[in-house]
This record gives C-alpha cells, structure tokens and sequence, in this order.
C-alpha cells in the first residue's frame, strides 16, 4: 500500500482518513489481544508505546514503516488526535 503523504496542517489530519489505512488487516490481528489498532480511542490510550515502538522500528514487527510514516502519526497526535 502506498499511503501519499496528507495534505495540510497537522490539525487536519484525521484517523479514519489517514491514520487508520496505515495498519494493515495483519497490524490489527497481531495487536488485537492488546489493543484495537483501528480504534481511535484505543490507539490514543497507548499512544506512548505506540510512538515509542514506532520510533525504534520495533513495530510493525515485520519491519519498521518508512521515518515519514512515523511523521505523519506524530503529527496527528500533535494537532489534536481528530476522528
Ligand atoms: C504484523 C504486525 C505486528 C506483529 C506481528 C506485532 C506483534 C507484537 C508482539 C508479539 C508484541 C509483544 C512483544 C513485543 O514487544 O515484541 C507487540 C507489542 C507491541 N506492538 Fe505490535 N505487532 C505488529 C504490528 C504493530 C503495529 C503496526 C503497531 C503500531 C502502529 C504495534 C504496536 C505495538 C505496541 C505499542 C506494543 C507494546 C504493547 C505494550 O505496551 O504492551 N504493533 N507487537
């Protein structure tokens, strides 16, 4: 899947638009037993350690996302975590 990069300001970016088709149906069955990746309300509750593993590359666990990825989660989180 290529995800382009969202246009707009950080405050525009939204889950189900364009941080939601960033797990894969593979993310949210591996995760499931810890939390909902297509969740908003879970992926805001872990959102620490979700920054964290992605920040180390450690998830996804079959390699990390490409560094402009973890952007765009951190910009979401930064402008307010939107629906
Ligand atoms: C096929 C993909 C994935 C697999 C097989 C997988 C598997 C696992 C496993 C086995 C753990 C527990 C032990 C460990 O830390 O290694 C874990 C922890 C974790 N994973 Fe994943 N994961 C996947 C994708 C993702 C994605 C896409 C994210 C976030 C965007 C994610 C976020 C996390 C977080 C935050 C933890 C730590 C949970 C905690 O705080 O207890 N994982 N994952």
């Amino acid at each position: 899947m290529v995800h382009d990069e969202p246009e707009g300001s950080a405050g525009e970016l939204s889950f189900e638009r364009d941080i939601r088709p960033l797990m894969r149906d593979k993310d949210r069955a591996s995760m499931l037993d810890a939390f909902d990746l297509w969740s908003r309300a879970d992926v805001l509750a872990h959102q620490d350690a979700i920054l964290d593993q992605l920040r180390v590359g450690h998830m996804p666990c079959d390699g990390a996302w490409p560094a402009e990825r973890d952007v765009i989660f951190s910009r979401w989180f930064d402008g307010g975590s939107r629906p």
